[in-house]
This record gives C-alpha cells, structure tokens and sequence, in this order.
C-alpha cells in the first residue's frame, strides 16, 4: 500500500514512521522545505522519543521518502495544524488547501482520512466538496471520513500502536476502509462511526479534560480566597470513590485543551456554555498568578521575577499556547521585569541560560512548570545570589520546607 501524509508535524511524521515501519511505502509532505530537506538526510526537526531512529530507519531502507507536493497514493492523510485565529475561531484554511492539493491526484479506489482535529463538518462540507472537483463521487468512487489522533507527545509512538482510535466515514464502505488502513500498525481497538462523530469525539474528549481542570482551578481561588489548601481539599475528597478532581495550575496550555473546546463553542456559541465559560476560567489563571505575585511584591522596586519554567506541560520543550508566556507578558505589561530558565528550551531570545543566571538579583522565583529537573532546586545556593528570597509555586511541585530552610518566604497557588 502506499499512503501520502500530508503535514509531517508532531502528529504526520509519527504517523508516516508507522505506516512505513508496518510496510507501507510512504510519501510524507510537507510545504516547509527544511522539513523536507532533513527528511532526505533521514533526519527530523522535532523532539519525539524514538522517533529520530524510526524516522531515519524508514529513509535508509528507502519505505519514507518526503516531498514539497502530493503523489498518487492508495490512501491520503492529511495532519496539517488547525489552530484558531485571534477571535477564537478555527482557521481551516491548512486543510483546506491540502484537499486541494489532494485532488489532483486523486484516484478511483483511493481513500482520504482528515486526521487533523476539526470542527464537526469539516469532512462533509469543506472536504467533500474540494475533493470532488476531481470528478469522482465521494463514498463511491472514493472513500473519506476522519481518524482522530489521541497520543500525547513524549509517548505517541506506544500510544499510535495501543490506543484505541475511532474511524468515521462518510459511509459505512469509508469507515470500513479507514479502519483497515490503520489496522496495519494499531493493536488498539478501532470503533467506525460517521465523520461527524468522529469530529464532536476529538473535540469534546479534549473539553471533558479543559472542563474538569477549570474546576479545579476555579476551586483553587475558592481556596485561596477563603483560607483553605486547595491541594489537601483535592486529595482529601478524592478519596471519595466516585470523585476524582483534577489538579489546578497556572492555565491550560499546549495546541489541544486550549483550543478544541473553541472548536465546539463556534459551533454552538449560544448552547456551549460551560465549554465557553471554563475555557475563560482557564485561560485567566496567568492574570490570576500575576495579581498574586504583584501583592507578594507589593512596595519592592523595580522588582524582577525569575520564572523556571517556560513550556505547556513537564519534560518536554513544546511551548504552545504556553500559559507561562502569558504570565510573562502580563508581568512584564504590570512594570515587573522577568528573568527565564527552562532547560528544554534553548537559543530563544531573552532566556537566561542557567538557573542561577535567571535567579541571580531576582526578588521572587516562579515555578511555572514542574519539569523533573526542578525537582531538588537549589535554594541555599540561589538564596545568596537573589535581592529578596520569595518562592511561588504554581504546581504544588516543591515541599516548602525546602525552600524555608534556606530563608524563603513561600507561597503556594491554591495555598491557605
Ligand atoms: N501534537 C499533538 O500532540 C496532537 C495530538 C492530537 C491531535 N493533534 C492534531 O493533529 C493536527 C496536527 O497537529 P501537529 O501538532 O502535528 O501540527 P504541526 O504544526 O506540528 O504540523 C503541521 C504541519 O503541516 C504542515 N502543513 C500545513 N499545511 C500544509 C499543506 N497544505 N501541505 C503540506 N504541509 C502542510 C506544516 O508545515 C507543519 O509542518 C492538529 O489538528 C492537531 O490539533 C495533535
């Protein structure tokens, strides 16, 4: 069989690197030539766990081969980005144009699977209509639905393989091709269902996620607010058997939580209310942080926040919808100068290259993200370099004995 990928970002390359492993001959597209030009050295621009040698396996043994354009394939997937503009609506013009870019190409039998993760109608009312132009009657001629992705990144090659993934058609002849496509390297359990489905499945399993965590955080201020620690609060009433709070934290980040309940919302902008309202809660917290860290330094002059910490979740260096650089700008929009460390983000302009170099002359350290290396930080050799000795914890990651031994005043989000 041979698949087309188009998009070889976070979600195609592995996904290329699968179908290719399984036996698949694989084209992989993509409209930025580094990509490409790295993919035919066998090399790849992002970090992924096993994915360098997958990829470079693929290359050398002549299965994955990358290109500016599509080919003539069996099946097409598309795993182009779909994020949302500045009013919160999906821009959809990268599938758009990969569809076009399809049609070409396009072949009686051929299947054409969205993996991107879309608005409901994406495939029945963008896609269908571009692909036809090829002459070919969608359903019949050839088959379409949409296969959404699930992986988390840092383990999506286990999780390619052993998730379950749900295959909706346009027809049940279209679900059915789809799931065998992917049945060449998924053990998982593979549900077909109908591209709408498919599309509400992606987006609302992503809002259940955004909905619980705006919980949580709501509840954090609750906390703070009337002097009690959200964290214990949280523990203690999971022990309840049929309760299982989520933890709070300075936002929500990454290019999935924070942006597909947005997807349901445009849909629905007078029925999605909750949906809307818990994605405003999240997406205050950076505001919320910066109001606490402006009492906290109330009175200190020309005060400075040193931030550790800079990406949208732990060990990883994906910076996405990042909440922590939204803190950042509001600090630093509020007159508070920001000095940055997070080591797995290198050569970025205005970040300090070591802890001690972001700590040194600051007046308050910031834990915005609890990457394991920040497990043991070292207070007593930070203390000396710091004008004051503060430390604020986002995420609960750090006993403040810790940093109290070496004469830090602590302070605690969701803390009493
Ligand atoms: N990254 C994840 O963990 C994850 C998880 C689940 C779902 N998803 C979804 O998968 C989709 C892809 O996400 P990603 O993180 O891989 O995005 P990404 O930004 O890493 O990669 C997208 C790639 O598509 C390329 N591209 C855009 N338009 C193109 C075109 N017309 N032709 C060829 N290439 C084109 C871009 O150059 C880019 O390299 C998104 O809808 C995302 O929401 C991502």
């Amino acid at each position: 069989m041979k698949v087309c990928i188009i998009g070889l970002g976070y979600i195609g390359l592995p996904t290329a690197a699968m179908f290719a492993s399984a036996g698949a001959s694989v084209i992989g597209v993509d409209r930025n030539p580094n990509i490409i030009e790295a993919l035919g050295r066998g090399e790849i621009l992002i970090e992924e766990e096993g994915l360098s040698d997958m990829i470079s396996r693929a290359v050398s043994e002549g299965r994955l081969r990358g290109s500016m354009t599509p080919e003539k394939a069996d099946a097409f997937i598309i795993a182009v980005h779909t994020p949302i503009t500045a009013v919160k609506k999906a821009d959809m013009t990268y599938v758009a144009e990969a569809a076009e870019d399809i049609v070409p190409y396009l072949r009686a039998g051929n299947t054409v699977i969205l993996e991107s993760t879309s608005p409901v109608g994406t495939v029945d009312s963008l896609m269908l209509p571009i692909l036809e132009r090829s002459g070919l009657a969608a359903g019949k001629d050839f088959y379409l639905g949409h296969s959404p992705e699930r992986v988390i990144p840092g383990s999506i090659l286990k999780e390619l393989v052993n998730n379950s993934r749900i295959a909706g058609g346009i027809n049940k002849e279209s679900a059915k091709r789809i799931a065998d496509i992917y049945r060449l390297f998924v053990q998982g359990e593979i549900y077909t269902t109908d591209t709408r489905t498919a599309e509400l499945c992606k987006a609302a399993e992503n809002t259940f996620r955004d909905v619980n965590i705006a919980f949580a955080n709501e509840l954090a201020v609750i906390c703070e607010n009337l002097g009690v620690d959200v964290w214990e609060a949280i523990e203690l009433c999971n022990k309840h058997p049929r309760v299982n709070i989520h933890q709070p934290g300075p936002g929500v980040g990454g290019h999935c939580i924070a942006v597909d309940p947005w997807f349901i919302v445009e849909k629905q902008p007078d029925t999605a209310n909750i949906i809307n309202l818990c994605r405003n809660t999240n997406d205050s917290m950076p505001a919320h942080v910066a109001s606490e860290i402006r009492a906290i330094l109330a009175g200190v002059p020309d005060p400075v926040v040193c931030v550790l910490g800079l990406t949208y979740k732990p060990n990883v260096g994906d910076m996405r919808e990042s909440p922590i650089l939204h803190l950042i700008s509001i600090l630093k929009a509020q007159g508070i100068a920001v000095r940055a460390f997070d080591p797995y983000v290198k050569d970025e302009a205005d970040i300090c290259e070591t802890l001690e170099e972001a700590a040194a002359g600051s007046d308050l350290i910031l834990l915005g993200v609890h990457h394991d290396q920040f497990k043991n930080l070292p207070f007593e050799r930070l203390g000396p370099l710091m004008r004051r000795r503060s430390f604020y914890d986002t995420r609960n990651f750090i006993p403040a004995a810790d940093a109290e031994a070496a004469g830090f005043n602590c302070y605690l989000l969701g803390g009493k």
